[in-house]
């Protein structure tokens, strides 16, 4: 019997050896969905030409449809066939990729891609990762993988295969096992229509990229209700329990998360050094979850760096839910 994503059914654990890359690789080619490690989050990938494979990612997830997905691909050939490069997109592709960054480009009409991937839009995201694993799934597939964060929609993206697990299980086919995800933020995306500009922060710093471009980048003010702005939504990322932010003291029924020389119950990074916070964020935030707390208190971070893409993702937290 055919199985169908997201409708009850066994999600097998799989290793980081190469058999089980090749049965992760055999499950996209029949349809299938399989979590996979990058070095951003967990993402929950499907082959991107197949209709009813890019449907269950949405199904599995409880995602809204007008919401598009980033396309995954092994090297810089894979990502032309399917997308045009306006040259500062190429300039970015060449400097940070494989890495954590994502470039919004025009879809070529020839890409071949479920037209569910870039819901109905006339531009693509596309990534190359750098992670390991996930390069010897892309290379197995042999195809461009759509894969969203591996997380029930509008919930803390996973860092680890447990939170997938905990997450989807019973949704999806197979998730690869790979440990803790070393950056632990999602990726930085970029936009180029009409100039470069920043659509989303996350793990490679806005600076380093404007340094790369010689100009700053633009932003894009995020309109809360409009949610066809992708992947604006303000409530994003939140935990069970309220969170609270820039605090210095903990309130009564809290959770507290520390930073830097601010103690808690977890800390963030003693050493206050943001690659660490940024790789311990989701863990954290789902640990103080699962105490049970009402509420999360958060220990100011600055605002530089990583700081930024950490700021986002809890402001986001700490957003008024729907
Ligand atoms: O690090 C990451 O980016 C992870 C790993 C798995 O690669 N993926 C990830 O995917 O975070 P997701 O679906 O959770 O976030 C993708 C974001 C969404 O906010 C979506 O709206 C935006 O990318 N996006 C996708 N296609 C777009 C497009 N054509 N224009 C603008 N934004 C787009
Ligand atoms: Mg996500």
């Amino acid at each position: 019997m055919t199985q169908t994503d997201g409708t009850a059914q066994d999600t097998q654990r799989l290793g980081a050896d190469k058999g089980s890359v090749a049965t992760a690789a055999q499950l996209l080619r029949d349809g299938r969905l399989v979590a996979f490690p990058t070095e951003t989050v967990y993402g929950l990938g499907a082959d991107a030409h197949n209709d009813s494979a890019v449907a269950a990612i949405f199904q599995a997830k409880n995602r809204p449809a007008f919401n598009p997905l980033i396309v995954h691909v092994p090297n810089l050939d894979a990502a032309r066939a399917i997308a045009s490069f306006p040259a500062p997109a190429t300039r970015l592709a060449e400097a940070f990729w494989p890495g954590p960054l994502t470039l919004v480009v025009p879809l070529r009409p020839s890409s071949g891609l479920s037209p569910l991937v870039t819901a109905g839009l006339d531009t693509v995201a596309i990534r190359i990762p750098e992670h390991p694993l996930a390069r010897a799934l892309l290379t197995a597939f042999g195809g461009p993988v759509a894969a969203p964060s591996a997380n029930p929609s509008g919930k803390i993206s996973p860092t680890r295969p447990e939170h997938v697990l905990s997450g989807l299980a019973g949704r999806i086919a197979a998730v690869l096992d790979a440990g803790p995800c070393p950056v632990g933020l999602e990726s930085t995306i970029v936009g180029f229509a009409p100039r470069p500009t920043l659509l989303r922060p996350g793990g490679l710093p806005g600076e380093i990229i404007a340094r790369c471009l010689g100009a700053p980048l633009a932003s894009t003010a995020p309109d809360p209700a409009t949610p066809s702005a992708p992947g604006q939504l303000a409530s994003h990322y939140a935990p069970s329990a309220r969170v609270r932010l820039n605090a210095t003291d903990r309130r009564k029924g809290e959770a507290f998360l520390g930073f830097g020389p601010i103690p808690g119950d977890l800390n963030l990074s003693p050493s206050a050094d943001l690659a660490e916070a940024a790789a311990n964020l989701f863990d954290a935030l789902c640990t103080l979850d699962d105490t049970g707390a009402k509420a999360i208190a958060v220990a100011p971070i600055p605002d530089t760096g990583l700081g930024a893409a950490i700021n986002d993702r809890l402001r986001r937290a700490a957003a008024p839910r729907p």
